[in-house]
């Protein structure tokens, strides 16, 4: 039965329908004896036909109401001190994968199997009905029947159905997944401007200097000429000039601050170029496909810093696919570069769709190599952050594709599953023909 109440007064008693259980209270002044035989035989009747038929004494109907509860998009319901639940609506039965009527007389964890989930709504439960007091909750994790775990903010109340009697708990959760999504993407589009900024001014200074001990050691070759030992050293110092010069190009190019080209340039055609070069990297150990679909991949920008691109997620994609497949993944590895055009209304769930353009080209390298834990999916755009050994990698390849994208007013997502494979694709607008 229901938890809805019904209400019939009149001059001389109250009745109330409550949970399928009927109460009423009866002064009896004045009756006669045929009267109040007749209140107590009535009235119930009246009652349990009015409930029903779902009507009640206001006029209100129990359909329209059971209507308005479920199509409220908020999870609405009623537990009480067992955590049993009295009252739900069809936002939270489609939760739990199930139907309303299902749910009542159950509890949540017929329902959801998190244990921590479990233990915080019970306790938020207790303390609200222990308390008589309202909780807030800002924001909480629910797990759906389908595994699926997302946000929502929670607002619990006491619930009281006749004074003195049992403390209900009532509760409406709002899913804030959307807000919580954008959130933590404007925190993460922050925190890489700040790092950004950082590392550019560093990279700018530290390019002077460069610029000057690389000067000094081309004097210094012609000034030792004829003598071998000191020849070596300076040989040895521009080596290690010219790779920090490399990493502060990297550096630079993250923050959007190294000088680049702009002009019309075929992605297609750079992808051709890199071909060859990343074939003979693979050395057999993996298979490298080309799906290059977009009909025509014009875009605007530096032709150098685009092949950079290129080359940088081919070689990830290759070492992922040698840390899961190891000597076997000359059979079973697979790299794809893929290629679309894509308008801007089949992007919109895309990650970081550009603020501007109507039309991109969309290119993916996709790997069945051995993925990234969720909680990497963002950091890997952070400078020096790697998983590789020390001599293995820089971690500066994705931050450096990050500026890079971002300065040919792109974006960049990263969507990996651990131990299966990973996709990284890049929206670039298209230029206009
Ligand atoms: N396709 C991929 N699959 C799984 N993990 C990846 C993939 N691409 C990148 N990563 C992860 O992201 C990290 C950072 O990549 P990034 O290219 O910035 O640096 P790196 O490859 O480690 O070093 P570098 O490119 O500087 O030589 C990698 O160490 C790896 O953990
Ligand atoms: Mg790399």
């Amino acid at each position: 039965m229901t938890s809805y109440i019904i209400f019939l007064t009149c001059t001389f008693g109250i009745i109330a329908i409550y949970a399928g259980l009927i109460a009423f209270e009866f002064s009896g002044n004045g009756l006669t004896a045929y009267q109040e035989l007749l209140v107590f035989a009535i009235f119930p009747l009246i009652a349990l036909a009015s409930h029903q038929y779902g009507y009640w004494s206001g006029g209100v109907s129990r359909r329209f109401l059971r209507k308005v509860i479920d199509a409220v998009p908020s999870m609405l319901f009623v537990k009480d001190r067992q955590g049993r639940f009295k009252l739900a609506n069809q936002a939270l039965a489609d939760v739990y994968g199930t139907t309303v009527t299902d749910i009542i007389g159950k509890k949540d964890k017929d329902f959801n199997q998190d244990i921590e989930e479990l233990d915080h709504f019970s306790s938020d439960d207790l303390h609200v009905i222990e308390n008589l007091e309202d909780k807030f909750i800002p924001e909480e994790e629910v797990t759906d029947w389908k595994g699926v775990t997302r946000w929502y903010q929670t607002v619990k109340r006491p619930l009281q159905f006749v004074p003195g009697g049992d403390v209900h708990v009532l509760g409406v959760a709002t899913d804030i997944n959307e807000t919580k999504r954008l959130q933590t993407e404007l925190l993460q589009a922050q925190k890489m401007e700040a790092i950004g900024q950082l590392a550019g001014g560093i990279a700018h200074d530290f390019n002077n200097l460069l610029t000057a001990i690389l000067g000094h050691t081309q004097l210094l070759k012609i000034l030792a000429q004829g003598q071998e030992e000191i020849l070596r050293s300076v040989n040895l110092v521009e080596i290690a000039a010219n790779q920090a010069a490399q990493l502060t190009a990297k550096l630079l190019a993250f923050a959007r601050k190294g000088k680049h080209q702009n002009k019309a340039v075929n992605l297609h055609e750079i992808i051709e170029e890199c071909k060859l070069f990343l074939e003979r990297a693979m050395k057999g150990h993996s298979k490298l496909h080309h799906d290059l679909q977009a009909e025509t991949a014009m875009v605007m920008g530096d032709p150098i810093q685009l092949q950079q691109v290129i080359m940088n997620l081919v070689l990830n994609a290759k070492d992922a696919v040698e840390l899961k497949w190891e000597s076997d993944a000359g059979e079973k590895g697979e790299i794809i570069v893929k290629t679309r055009s894509k308008s801007r209304e089949e992007c919109l769930d895309f990650e970081d769709l550009p603020k501007s353009g109507e039309r991109f080209i969309e290119l993916s390298v996709i790997d069945n190599g051995c993925g990234a834990p969720q909680d990497l999916t963002t950091k890997i755009f952070e400078p020096f952050f790697t998983t590789k050994e020390p001599g293995k990698g820089t971690g500066m390849g994705l931050p450096m594709v990050f500026g890079i994208v971002k300065s040919h007013g792109g974006g960049i997502a990263f969507r990996s599953e651990e131990g299966q494979g990973s996709v990284m694709t890049i929206l670039l607008p298209k230029l206009n023909e």
